[in-house]
């Protein structure tokens, strides 16, 4: 009976282990260098649409996240009255610096993504991947992985990797899984260049 309880008790601290503990020590919390409300901008008072900040250039190539001199054309002194928008007129805008954002979707240098193909020609929404970022209120924490330096929403949070949303991790598994769902059977050339 005693070393029945015994184990039990040595299963659940290995589960407390892998489940709260591992992830706690693998990831490093980053705060993003400046807060940003999507909403304040995609929402009714702001208008704007993702290709205003996201655009593609006239190679096809995705821009990504926005340059500072696109926000200049706004705010190049505050239209509001917020602390944020303080700080990005003082540290980046008039100083002409670039904000060194935190990417959560940033996969390795050895795996290939292009926007391109995806949005124009597969017709995806930008939430099919991403969620629903582009009309948040605030930007979260940037859990950087210790190892690979990439964020945690590769991986999804919950390591059991069992996710109810299409958005949740983008591991390579989830890529080949979408192209087998549209009849594409890629060799690993075709993402790994
Ligand atoms: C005013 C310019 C602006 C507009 C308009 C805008 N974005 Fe953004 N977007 C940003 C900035 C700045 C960041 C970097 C900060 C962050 O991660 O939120 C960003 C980051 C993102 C990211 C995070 C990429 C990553 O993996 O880190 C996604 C996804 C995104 N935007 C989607 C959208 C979508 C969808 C829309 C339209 C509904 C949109 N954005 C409209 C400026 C904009
Ligand atoms: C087309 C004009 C336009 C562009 C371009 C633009 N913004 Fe804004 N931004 C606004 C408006 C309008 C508000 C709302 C002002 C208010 O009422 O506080 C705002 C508010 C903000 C705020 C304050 C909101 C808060 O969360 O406290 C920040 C910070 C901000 N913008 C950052 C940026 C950044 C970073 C960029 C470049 C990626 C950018 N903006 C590009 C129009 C713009
Ligand atoms: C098929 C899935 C998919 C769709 C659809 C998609 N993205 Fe992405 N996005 C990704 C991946 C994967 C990355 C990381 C690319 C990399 O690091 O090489 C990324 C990166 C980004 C980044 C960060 C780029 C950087 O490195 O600065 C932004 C911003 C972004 N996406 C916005 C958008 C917007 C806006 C849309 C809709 C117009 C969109 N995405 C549609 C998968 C997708
Ligand atoms: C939700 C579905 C979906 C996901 C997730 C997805 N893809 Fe795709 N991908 C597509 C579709 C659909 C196409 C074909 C577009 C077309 O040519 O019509 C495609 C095409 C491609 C191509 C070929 C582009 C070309 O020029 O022919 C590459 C490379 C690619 N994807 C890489 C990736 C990688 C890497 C990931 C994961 C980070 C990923 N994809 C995730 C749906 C997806
Ligand atoms: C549809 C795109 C796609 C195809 C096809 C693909 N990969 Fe990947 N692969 C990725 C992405 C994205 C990553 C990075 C995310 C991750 O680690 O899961 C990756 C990561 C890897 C890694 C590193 C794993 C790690 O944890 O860093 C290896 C090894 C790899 N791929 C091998 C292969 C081999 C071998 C093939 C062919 C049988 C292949 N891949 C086909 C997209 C793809």
């Amino acid at each position: 009976m005693r070393s029945k309880i015994v184990s039990i008790a040595g299963i659940l601290f290995g589960l407390i282990i892998g489940w709260y503990v591992f992830p706690y020590a693998l990831y490093r919390d980053n705060t993003q260098p400046l807060q940003f409300s999507h909403m304040a901008h995609t929402g009714e008072k702001g208008g704007m649409a993702c290709e205003d900040c996201h655009s593609t250039n006239d190679n096809g190539r995705f821009q990504g996240i926005p340059a500072i001199a696109k926000c200049a054309e706004c705010h190049s002194s505050p239209i509001g009255e917020t602390e944020n928008e303080k700080r990005l007129v003082e540290n980046y805008i008039t100083p002409n610096k670039e904000i060194p954002w935190l990417v959560y979707s940033r996969q390795p240098d050895n795996a290939y993504f292009s926007h391109a193909p995806h949005v124009k020609l597969g017709e995806l929404k930008c939430e099919e991947c991403h969620g629903p970022q582009g009309s948040s209120e605030f930007i979260k924490t940037h859990q950087t992985n210790r190892i690979s330096g990439y964020s945690r929403d590769i991986w999804g949070a919950n390591i059991s990797g069992i996710s109810s949303n299409s958005w949740v991790g983008m591991k390579m598994s989830k890529c080949v899984r979408c192209h087998g769902d549209n009849g594409r059977r890629d060799g690993c050339i075709e993402c790994h260049k």
